[in-house]
């Protein structure tokens, strides 16, 4: 008998004899695999093995010891006892490479790799008028992984107060969005920028404000000139066709 299973033996009947003196209560034990890294080439996995009772944490694995280790009188039982069987610690030292690498470039090349950038809005909430600072906001919409990173500059630099941001939302559809108000008071000559971090992306991307104008007066300039295009396109649309009309009638002389 391998000791894990002896193991969850053991447990089964330790779990039997409390569910016996206390049936109101329900008993968990739980073995939690992990494996940690931030580097995109793995060089920093850490696969971490976990036996829980309850909330209780007793008997641990981390690939970085390439032992395990016992956080209970029973717990290092249990750790000296699997520390001493020499084919189940070549295996778990090898779960590293052959569970935790082997996944995490399957995991890369379907979910890592398919990162969606953000479309990105930036916006007045409220125009600077009297003793009234003005609001900003910045929204980045339909982007996964959920994991964003939304900051505000000033001249190219880090902007810290008056910053207020919602959590990433979910939209239900596999993509996410986020809104982060800027709340500052305008002077001439500057630059504020709103700057997105994601990992669809590896530049931070900078989207600068253009407060020459409000978005109320851009609309009604853009509905003018489109409806200024439109009276051109139509026009020589009618000249052309009263010149065909008139070029292929044949005039019969009074
Ligand atoms: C694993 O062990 C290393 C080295 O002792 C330690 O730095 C790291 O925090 C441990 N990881 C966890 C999740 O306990
Ligand atoms: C470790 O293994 C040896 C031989 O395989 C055995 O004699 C010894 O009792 C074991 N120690 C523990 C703590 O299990």
């Amino acid at each position: 008998m391998s000791p894990l299973k002896l193991f969850s033996c053991r447990l089964i009947l330790t779990l039997s004899v409390f569910t016996l003196a206390e049936s109101a209560n329900e008993y968990h034990t739980t073995r939690r695999l992990r494996c940690i890294y931030n580097s995109p080439d793995l060089s920093d996995m850490v696969y971490i093995e976990s036996y829980y009772f309850n909330k209780y944490l007793f008997t641990q694995f981390n690939s970085t010891l390439g032992n395990y280790v016992g956080f209970s009188e029973y717990g290092m039982r249990v750790a000296e006892f699997w520390n001493n069987d020499t084919t189940l610690m070549q295996s778990t030292r090898a779960t590293l490479d052959t569970f935790c690498k082997h996944n995490a470039q399957i995991y890369d090349s379907i979910i890592r790799n398919k990162a969606v950038k953000p479309k990105v809005k930036l916006s007045a909430a409220k125009w600077a008028g009297g003793r009234h600072p003005a609001v900003l906001m910045c929204s980045a919409f339909e982007f996964y992984p959920p994991h964003i990173k939304v900051s505000w500059l000033r001249d190219g630099k880090l902007m810290t107060s008056e910053v207020t941001s919602t959590m990433e939302m979910a939209d239900g559809d596999w993509y996410y969005q986020i809104h982060s108000e800027l709340e500052y008071t305008p002077k001439s000559g500057e630059k504020i920028s709103c700057m997105v971090e994601h990992a669809s992306s590896t530049q931070p991307m900078i989207y600068d404000w253009d407060p020459s104008l409000p978005e109320s007066e851009r609309n009604k300039i853009a509905i003018g000139a489109s409806g200024l295009v439109l009276g051109i396109v139509l026009g020589a649309a009618g000249l052309i066709y009263y010149k065909k009309k008139s070029s292929g009638r044949i005039l019969v002389p009074n």
